[in-house]
């Protein structure tokens, strides 16, 4: 399959992003990477896909629970993520790791390959219901598991986005709208009014239209801290968000990230850090049994 403009758009994103990715001391990928491989249920031995792996938050742990009898596959359509992901397993000494530049909208592997496959904090990218979930079912075995998990979407039914700590709401969301997005381009994946994540119903209708059977859907929050609003500026940076801040920038509002700083500041306790909840959607399912 082609790379369609928002994927082009994302190998370049996450291209110039890897070499700072989830480098700035706060913990957000790795805890949800490493709870996923937990409520993904993976067994020694297993063969697992992870699907946008990045620099390996899940695929390492998932690495760890298949032991040196599985294998753990990561693709990501950033090179330079993929590089990163392989230097840090062979670092780590796990030979069931390998890693492939691969877009996973079209993940190309021959039928029943996988016991499981995973992404985490990834398809939200680019999936908008069953048809771009479908690809995933073949990959499996009969019975294999799927799991996922994104940033929560489902406070947005009164307009909230989980990633978006509620005192900055206001300052960031109108450069995510839909519409402004759309013209704009500003963080074409959060496309936060029309998206299978936006409810359970809708999560366990699109999976199950794609053939999935057993869906589970969980909702954790995991705690970010952040020592100062300027850390969580520097953490969005790091990761996708860049691109929200880059169009900000490029619309002259710059200034904004010292106000944003300024609000979250505010937050601080008596121990100096600032506690940013952030809801996270946990979802798994099976492929049916032949
Ligand atoms: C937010 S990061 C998550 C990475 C990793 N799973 C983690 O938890 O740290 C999203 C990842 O998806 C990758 N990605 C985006 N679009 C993709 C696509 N179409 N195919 C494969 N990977 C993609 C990006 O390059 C990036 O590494």
């Amino acid at each position: 399959m082609e790379k369609t403009e928002t994927s082009e758009e994302m190998h370049r994103l996450f291209n110039r992003t890897a070499g700072v990715y989830d480098q700035t001391g706060v913990e957000f990928f790795v805890p949800i990477g490493g709870r996923l491989v937990e409520f993904a249920g993976l067994g020694a031995g297993d063969s697992v896909l992870d699907v946008g792996c990045g620099r390996g938050a899940a695929l390492y742990p998932a690495a760890v629970a298949v032991g040196a009898g599985g294998e753990a596959v990561g693709i990501d359509i950033s090179e330079e993520m993929v590089r990163y992901a392989a230097e840090g397993a062979a670092g780590y000494g796990l030979s069931q790791v390998s890693t492939t530049v691969m877009n996973g909208q079209a993940p190309e592997f021959p039928a029943g390959r996988f016991d499981a496959v995973i992404a985490s904090l990834s398809l939200f990218i680019w999936t908008r219901g069953a048809a771009e979930l479908k690809p995933y079912l073949p990959l499996l075995r009969p019975g294999g598991r799927f799991a996922i998990s994104t940033p929560s979407f489902l406070p947005t039914a009164d307009g909230r986005w989980g990633l978006m700590p509620e005192s900055v709401h206001d300052l960031l969301m109108p450069y995510m709208q839909p519409a402004r997005a759309a013209e704009e381009r500003t963080f074409p994946f959060a496309n936060v009014a029309d998206n299978w994540l936006v409810s359970a119903e809708s999560i366990e209708r699109e999976l199950t239209e794609a053939g999935f059977v057993e869906v589970e859907v969980r909702e954790e929050p995991l705690q970010l801290v952040v020592e100062s609003g300027a850390q969580w500026v520097l953490w969005t940076r790091s990761t996708g968000m860049r691109r929200l801040w880059e169009k900000i920038e490029q619309l002259g509002d710059g200034a904004l990230a010292e106000k944003v700083a300024a609000r979250l500041d505010a937050l601080k306790d008596d121990r100096g850090v600032i506690t940013v909840p952030v809801p996270v959607t946990y979802i798994r399912a099976r492929a049916p049994q032949a």
